[in-house]
């Protein structure tokens, strides 16, 4: 499997988030996708987009710093083979590397596990969220 994990545009990953995520959604740019500030960092096969993540700068209880993780998704036929993890590391480093001291997300319950291997820790409690009100924790990684 002959994986590039690079910065790519909205459009490149756009389909792939929204059908890992939430596959009755309009496919329409997001909110974040207007940011200048926003990076999407996507893992392709060939040119077909099969991970994907988004961060950009959003303050997290009193850390004005903090930069937000959002639409990390693999396609399911290549979950467990260490795609997820190439995703979040790379997008892990763009904070990293503008001096932020903190990332956090909205990350669901079921992700957790994944999270935690890579060096997120969840903060309070179980909540719901989104648009099918599935269980989320807060996840924050210090950088
Ligand atoms: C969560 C998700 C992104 C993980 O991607 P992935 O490519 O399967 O993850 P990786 O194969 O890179 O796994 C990285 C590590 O996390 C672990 N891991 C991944 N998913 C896990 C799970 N559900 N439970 C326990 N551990 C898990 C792996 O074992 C691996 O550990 P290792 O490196 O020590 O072997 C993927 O399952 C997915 O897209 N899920 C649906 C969408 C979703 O829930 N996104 C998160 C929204 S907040």
């Amino acid at each position: 499997m002959a994986i590039e994990v690079r910065r790519a545009s909205a459009d490149e990953i756009r389909e792939l988030r929204l059908s890992v995520l939430r596959p009755s959604a309009p496919r329409e740019p997001s909110a974040y996708d207007r940011d200048p500030a926003t990076v999407h960092i996507g893992a392709f096969e060939d040119t077909r987009a099969i991970g994907c993540a988004t961060v950009f700068p959003e303050a997290y209880d009193g850390e004005p710093n903090a930069w937000r993780l959002r639409g990390m998704a693999v396609e399911a036929s290549y979950r467990g083979k260490g795609v997820g993890r190439l995703v979040l590391e790379a997008a892990t480093a763009v904070p990293q590397e503008a001096g932020a001291p903190l990332m956090w997300a909205n990350g669901r319950t079921t992700a957790l596990a994944f999270y935690e291997r890579l060096g997120w820790t969840s903060v309070g409690e179980e909540f719901t969220y989104g648009p099918a009100d599935l269980p989320h924790y807060v996840i924050i990684r210090r950088l």
